[in-house]
């Protein structure tokens, strides 16, 4: 048996919250040694982009990065330039989420959203300027030796962020407010909106590592579940979380009619299959051995996560 196996749920959670409570601060310095600084007028998207940022995060696709780079020996300044642009991607994901336009939100990471500190134009501006910076950390040489790798890195992302993955499950998360989707419908939009940049974070060490296809399958697999399961925590922590925690406001999914899991099943089913899509995604690692204990404590913290 893995060694993080003998540990409880509870222990495997806490072991992997420090662990990237840790990861968190140099996830922090990379990023913000990588933000861009002026002294003109253009310094307000800027500040909006530090601002959005530096709010806190948990930082967990950035983490994944560095663990999965660690698997495959990847010098961890090039793992940390990786995950920085996946925060970066991320966090214009959420900013352009939370305009008016789409879920009008008006509290993120717990502070005011972007376009309610600055305005709407500053945010759709910062997010932008945060979506080109991720793929301009991507391209340089000092992120990766090999430019075969820089771009399979940045070919990858791009179709996890686009119409094919990340902005393709938006489109269809707006759509379903007017129309019922069903359950297979609603699975295919989340591993849209989430589940594929989860998984691009999940393998871009086997990348970055050059590492066998059967290692990168395996890693995919691993956060195609796992991206899942963590939409349908966020969508049971909307029903049953607390704002003050969660650092947003909980409530909005039935307000807005968002097509989730819970709506059409319940919290009790949608817990479940949580619980079954974990499982799942262990038997992935199986080949990794101890080596990803770390991927296996991560599990356990998503279903167990307040926030
Ligand atoms: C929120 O992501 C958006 C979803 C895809 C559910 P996170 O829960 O990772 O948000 P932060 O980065 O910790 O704020
Ligand atoms: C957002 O899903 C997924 C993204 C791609 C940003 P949600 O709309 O449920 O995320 P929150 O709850 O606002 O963080
Ligand atoms: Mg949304
Ligand atoms: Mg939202
Ligand atoms: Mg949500």
């Amino acid at each position: 048996m893995n060694k993080i196996l003998t540990l409880s749920a509870a222990e495997q959670a806490e072991y992997a919250k420090q662990h990237m409570l840790a990861a968190a601060e140099d996830i922090e310095g990379a990023l913000l040694r990588l933000m861009p600084q002026a002294d003109g007028m253009e310094e307000q998207v800027m500040a909006a982009m530090r601002y959005a940022l530096m709010a806190g995060g948990k930082r967990i696709r950035p983490f994944l990065v560095l663990c999965s780079a660690s698997l495959f020996g990847v010098d961890r300044d090039f793992a940390l330039r990786v995950a920085a642009a996946v925060e970066c991607a991320h966090t214009y994901s959420l900013v352009h989420d939370d305009l008016p336009c789409m879920d009008d939100a008006d509290l993120r990471r717990g502070k005011p959203s972007l376009h309610k500190k600055f305005d709407e134009a500053t945010a759709v501006l910062a997010g932008d300027a945060l979506l080109t910076l991720c793929f301009e950390i991507l391209a340089s040489p000092e992120t990766h030796a090999d430019p075969k790798v820089r771009c399979e890195l940045m070919a990858s992302l791009s179709r996890a962020l686009g119409a094919q993955g990340m902005v393709g499950g938006q489109m269809i998360d707006l759509l379903a407010e007017e129309r019922s989707l069903n359950e297979g419908e609603i699975i295919r939009l989340q591993r849209l909106k989430t589940g594929a940049l989860i998984a691009f974070s999940a393998e871009a060490g086997a990348i970055m590592g050059k590492a066998a296809d059967v290692s990168r399958q395996a890693l995919h697999g691993y956060a195609h579940d796992l991206g899942l399961a963590f939409q349908i925590v966020d969508d049971l922590l909307d029903v049953e979380g607390d704002s003050a925690a969660l650092g947003k406001t909980a409530g909005r999914d039935a307000v807005a009619g968002k097509a989730t899991l819970v709506s059409l099943l319940g919290v009790e089913r949608a817990r479940l299959q949580t619980d079954m899509l974990i499982e799942q995604a262990e038997k992935h690692l199986d080949i990794f051995d101890d080596q990803a204990d770390i991927l296996r404590a991560v599990l356990q913290f998503v279903i167990t996560r307040a926030h």
